[in-house]
């Protein structure tokens, strides 16, 4: 396949890095590839950013038969671009596409398009620490029909968007509340695949947590809401009597790849990390008896984030002194000391890119 490039007549202004906050500001091109069964996956073409032209009953608006993944482009201080673990992306990208019966694509064909997407608009990838330009690789079902099955037409599109922090509290611990009436996912379900309709699910929840001052919601498992799942846009760990523990990965947790990333650091520097079942009643008794020390999120958006509340029903959880705790601490500047450059990558977690 021949990827063809068009390039913007007009670019934008870009962005003060001081003003970069989560997913407002899109560069000047992106990628497309479509899918239809007769030519498989075909014209990849890098072309300016603009709208999608959709017929209304285009099937991804009705049942959302759509995926999505999120990475990061960094610049270190000697101004060189680098990803981090963007083949773990794409091969959990064709493990989405699989649950949703979209046809796979060809995961070196699509890192590579997003390489030479890269070199077009490299001086979108911000400078100052804390920034970052993230990916979204996407890809909808097209077809113009309004019966239920798998679409035969699909579009994957990448677009670009420099960020800064993804919460506003920035690296302050944020506040998350444990829902006792909704789940996001079921064992059977959609819950590890970067769906749509996971993230549409939250959404109930998620205002029910912002109107009483929470930030994200913990979801319970969706069969007894006894177990610990994940928070809304990233996966959680405890440090509780000096073990780092994280809810194993069940088929309805996302599995992230900065999850994967503490689990392997932990296990490099010999600190007792677990994945496995942990209910939220585990976790009250550990806080009544003084045993939890710490909880953090991890997400590519989130990074590490470091988690100061934690209310259940009646039962409201301060970890901590409000503080930043110093586990937490210790995986965002390993894992950012590594994206950006300012240590060796001594897991091989870096590409870069040639500019
Ligand atoms: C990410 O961490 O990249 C995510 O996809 C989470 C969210 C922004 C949906």
């Amino acid at each position: 396949m021949q990827l063809t490039i068009k390039k913007a007549d007009q670019l934008k202004p870009k962005p003060d890095d001081s003003e970069l906050r989560f997913g407002t500001i899109f560069t000047d091109h992106m990628f497309n590839m479509d899918y239809n069964p007769e030519k498989g996956w075909h014209n990849p073409r890098i072309e300016p950013y603009g709208p999608i032209s959709m017929d209304p009953s285009t099937m991804v608006l009705h049942y959302g038969q759509s995926i999505f993944e999120g990475l990061k482009a960094f610049r270190t201080d000697s101004e060189d671009i680098r990803l981090f673990r963007p083949q773990e992306n794409f091969k959990r990208f064709n493990g989405s596409a699989h649950a949703l019966c979209i046809p796979e694509f060809d995961e070196a064909f699509a890192l590579d398009a997003l390489k030479q997407l890269l070199v077009i608009e490299k001086d979108w990838v911000p400078k100052t620490s804390g920034t970052s330009l993230y990916i979204r690789p996407t890809i909808v079902a097209m077809d113009p029909f309004i019966g239920v099955r798998a679409s035969h037409t699909y579009r994957f599109f990448i677009i670009l968007s420099p960020v800064g922090a993804y919460y506003a509290e920035g690296f302050n611990p944020v506040k998350i509340w444990v829902t006792k009436n909704h789940v996001r996912a079921v064992r059977g379900g959609m819950g590890e695949a970067k769906t749509a309709g996971n993230y549409a699910a939250s959404l109930y929840a998620g205002e029910e947590a912002h109107k009483h001052g929470y930030t994200q919601v913990l979801w319970l498992d969706g069969v007894e809401l006894k177990y610990i799942e994940e928070v809304g846009s990233m996966n959680i760990f405890f440090v509780i009597d000096d073990e780092i523990i994280t809810p194993m990965l069940n088929g309805s947790i996302l599995s992230g790849i900065t999850r994967d990333s503490v689990i392997s650091l932990a296990k490099k520097w010999g600190m007792k990390v677990t994945e496995r079942r942990i209910s939220i009643n585990e976790l009250i008794n550990a806080y009544d008896c003084g045993k939890l020390q710490e909880a953090f999120g991890s997400g590519t958006a989130a990074v590490i984030s470091p988690v100061g509340v934690i209310k259940y029903g009646d039962k409201v959880i301060t970890i901590g002194d409000g503080n930043v705790g110093p586990v937490a601490h210790k995986f965002f500047k390993a894992i950012t000391d590594i994206q950006y450059g300012k240590a060796e990558d001594s897991m091989g977690w870096i590409m870069p890119v040639e500019v």
